[in-house]
């Protein structure tokens, strides 16, 4: 099977391109050097060269406080480039896999019998940062322009490059206590599971709208205790509350997503948050 991997160079680009079996896929992989997603005329004739059987789109514009000063920026690669990979797979009669986020949903969670449940794929999205508008307006042109579309929300992901848990860490080596917010919920997703998920859909035809994230939830605090739990760090962890430590572009205090449809239409089960962290953090060293 061909295949192309745009942003292979970001945290879930380098695990796909770790996963994917050489013997069984020939691999494309382009990043912004190669291939700027936003320009049509580039992706056409990059997917006409090389004629693939599927498309992974890893690219994204992911930094959601500079989302939010450049809209159209954010717009160009969130919402156009997904557009473009969409129109060339189509062309080519290639599948498309691309990945969304948990920022598409306001970040209220779904009220059931006066509890909070997780959101499934059918609840309305209803975006409240420009991060969140472009990624949905990018599934929206997915769909649009290709059936055979896998769109994966996921959340909270880490693996190789910047993320949460390299700035817990690197954080403990200079501080004795760090605070951390106690009032945001979600779920911890490894690239190796989400990646895992990608390589058992991109051979069916199981095709749609799929959250991808690991089992379980924990607030930001609740991740930190567990990473430095894990790595033996005695550094303390304090809790606080979003309004003791705000961000430029308020964040989503519930982001749980639940996998619904993966569980209803494949055998495929992520593990639980604190399993693959623990695999991840064994495979740093
Ligand atoms: N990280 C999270 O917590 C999280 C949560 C939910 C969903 N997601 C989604 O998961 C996917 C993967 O995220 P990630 O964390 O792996 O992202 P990432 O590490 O930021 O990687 C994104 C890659 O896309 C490249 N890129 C940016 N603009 C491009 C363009 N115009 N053309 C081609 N390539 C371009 C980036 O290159 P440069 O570095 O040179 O800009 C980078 O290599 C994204 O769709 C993201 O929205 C992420």
């Amino acid at each position: 099977m061909k295949v192309i991997v745009t942003g292979s160079e970001g945290q879930l680009g380098k695990e796909v391109l770790r996963q994917f079996d050489k013997s069984c896929y020939d691999i494309t992989a382009v990043d912004l050097k190669e291939i700027n997603i936003t320009n049509l005329d580039e992706v056409l004739s990059m997917v006409r060269r090389v004629s693939p059987d599927a498309i992974i789109n890893c690219a994204a514009y992911t930094n959601v406080d500079a989302c939010e000063k450049d809209f159209d920026s954010a717009f160009a690669v969130n919402a156009i480039g997904p557009r473009n990979l969409s129109i060339a797979s189509k062309e080519v009669n290639a599948k498309i896999v691309h990945i969304s986020t948990d920022y598409v949903f306001d970040g209220a969670g779904v009220l059931k019998d006066n509890n909070i449940r997780p959101y499934m794929e059918f609840d309305d999205t209803y975006p409240k940062t420009a991060y969140g508008k472009t990624k949905l307006e990018g599934e929206n042109f997915v769909r649009l322009f290709n059936d055979k579309h896998f769109i994966i929300r996921t959340a909270w992901l880490y693996g190789e490059g910047k993320n949460f848990v390299r700035t817990m860490l690197e954080l403990s080596k200079a501080k004795d206590e760090i605070k951390v917010v106690d009032d945001q919920r979600g779920t911890p997703t490894s690239t190796e599971e989400l990646t895992r998920m990608i390589r058992c859909l991109i051979d069916t035809e199981n095709y749609g709208l799929f959250h991808g994230t690991c089992e379980g939830q924990c607030t930001w605090y609740e991740f930190t205790k567990e990473i430095f739990l894990k790595k033996g760090i005695t550094t303390k962890v304090l809790s606080c509350s979003t309004e003791e430590y705000p961000s430029p572009t308020p964040r989503p205090k519930y982001s749980v997503l639940e996998n619904y449809m993966l569980k209803r239409t494949s055998s495929y089960m992520f593990k639980e948050w604190q399993e693959a962290l623990e695999i991840y953090l064994k495979r740093q060293g």
